[in-house]
């Protein structure tokens, strides 16, 4: 840390304002969690996560979803996917995930997020309970199979480097909260799946 950043972080203080998580939950009469979506490209992570907020939102649920490829065409433009932007890609998200719960949200989030490690930095950063980890769980075979964006092609060739799964590691969870079985089921099903837990889990009625 620079001399800066150490003054910054002495000299700034967090400022309690009256409004706050459970009065902005309880207008919206929900419970704010985080459902976290992991798993490597072309899993079905943003096409899962989105019917699944299709289905909350028209059951009147206030939702929002963050996704990877959007992301990284504005907070995030500026990183790429190395070891070191991909970290701070997920410590971004995850303050962002972080804030709109706080806003009372039910916040879906659509990333790789390779690491164990990043991925419990965000569980971490929220109150007990609120994060839910939802492993995407399609075989490396599958999605290079689908390859939706041509882009397993091109990490063969060596035309991108660092592609998860092919020459960069991906840490699958080892106690997700929802284990989805993406390569045999339909979206319908996997949909059904995590609104099972929620509804175990008292998060939705
Ligand atoms: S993460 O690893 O930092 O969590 P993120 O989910 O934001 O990744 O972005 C992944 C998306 O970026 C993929 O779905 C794919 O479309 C694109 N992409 C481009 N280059 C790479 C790469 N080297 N590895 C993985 N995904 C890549």
């Amino acid at each position: 840390m620079t001399t800066e950043t150490l003054a910054k972080d002495e000299n700034v203080v967090w400022h309690q304002h009256s409004i706050d998580k459970a009065f902005r939950a309880q207008l919206k009469k929900q419970k704010p969690v985080v459902l976290w979506f992991t798993g490597l490209s072309g899993a079905g992570k943003s096409t899962v996560a989105g019917a699944l907020e299709t289905r909350l939102a028209e059951s009147g649920y206030h939702t929002y979803l963050l996704d990877g490829d959007n992301v990284r065409h504005g907070l995030c433009r500026d990183l790429g996917f190395s070891e070191q932007d991909r970290r701070e890609n997920i410590r971004r998200i995850g303050e962002l995930a972080k804030l709109m719960a706080d806003a009372g949200l039910i916040v879906l989030s659509a990333f790789i997020s390779p690491h164990r490690a990043e991925r419990q930095l965000v569980r971490d950063m929220l109150s007990a309970g609120e994060f839910l980890e939802v492993f995407v769980n399609t075989s490396l075979e599958v999605c290079e199979q689908r390859d939706p964006k041509g882009l397993y092609k091109k990490a063969r060739a060596g035309e991108i480097t660092n592609f998860t799964g092919i020459d960069s590691d991906y840490e699958a969870p080892r106690n997700p909260e929802i284990n989805l079985l993406a390569g045999d089921k339909t979206i319908d099903v996997l949909v059904e799946d995590c609104l099972q837990v929620l509804k175990e889990r008292q998060i939705i009625a």
